[in-house]
């Protein structure tokens, strides 16, 4: 891959102050991820995972080391550089959808729109836009809890990209669907990537999940321990097309 390096940490640590304990969540990560790379973080329970996420999603700091996003030194910036920034490069799907359930898709959807001061109009549109292309035009008006956990999460994809990010983080954005419905995610996901070129980043628990990736990344007590491209990626799409139909032959 030639892409421009979007994400370059330099022997990043975390350690978390917990009363008297210290706990060593990263031990010094080195890491390059070029722009249009989809990439897949494994790794046990405690590993590092979000810790690693929320670093490069600019919701936490480093405590050692250094962080370029897109070649700028990202380390050691004010809380409130860092929400301008994740608002305007970033967005984050997670593993429990985290839409407003009293508000509708649309609203939900426009939410980043109005941290960024877009005006009334252009945040409509653009919401049903990114609405549309999760294939959601029909449900502008519904509540999350009126949806099933598939299309909140598509809502919630929706809502990542509506600011064209160019880099999207998810945490374990399958972790709570079954089977068939995580790779309708992951065929989202990976148009993500193919069709607008975003950067990807998913952590998943799911061995299935990360074959849909192109490299993946497996962490341990906070160190990387291999980072290797995915030998013949999967195309969830082909694999959905692939599956036969429920209720098919069945009266
Ligand atoms: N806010 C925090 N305060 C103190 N310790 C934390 C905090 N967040 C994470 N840790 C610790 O840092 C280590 C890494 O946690 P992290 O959440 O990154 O793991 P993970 O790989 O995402 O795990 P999981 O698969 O369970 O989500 C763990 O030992 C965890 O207990
Ligand atoms: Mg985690």
């Amino acid at each position: 891959m030639s892409g421009k390096t979007v994400i370059l940490l330099e022997n990043v640590k975390k350690i978390y102050q917990l009363g008297e304990t210290r706990v060593f969540a990263l031990k010094g990560i080195n890491l390059t991820i070029r722009e249009g790379e989809m990439v897949a973080v494994m790794g046990s329970s405690g590993s590092g995972k979000s810790t690693l996420l929320n670093i490069m999603g600019c919701l936490d700091r480093p405590t050692a080391g250094i962080y370029y996003l897109d070649g700028e030194n990202v380390s050691q910036l004010a809380k409130s550089r860092l929400a301008r920034i994740r608002n305007k490069r970033i967005g984050f799907v997670f593993q429990g959808f985290n839409l407003l359930g009293r508000t509708t898709v649309l609203a939900n959807v426009q939410l980043p729109l109005i941290y960024a001061g877009a005006g009334k109009k252009e945040m409509a549109e653009r919401a049903k836009e990114a609405l549309a292309w999760v294939g959601l035009s029909d449900y502008l008006e519904h509540y999350p809890s009126q949806m099933s956990g598939g299309q909140q999460q598509r809502v919630a994809i929706a809502r990542a990209l509506v600011n064209n990010p160019s880099l999207i983080l998810a945490d374990e954005p399958t972790g709570s669907l079954d089977s068939k419905t995580s790779i309708e995610i992951m065929a989202v996901i990976q148009r993500l990537y193919l069709e607008k070129g975003i950067t990807v980043i998913i952590v998943t628990h799911e061995r299935e999940i990360s074959q849909y990736c192109r490299r993946l990344i497996k962490l341990k007590d906070g160190r990387i321990t291999e980072d290797t491209p995915v030998m013949n990626p999967r195309n969830a799409a082909e694999d959905l097309a692939a599956m036969p139909d429920e209720g098919e032959g069945q009266i």
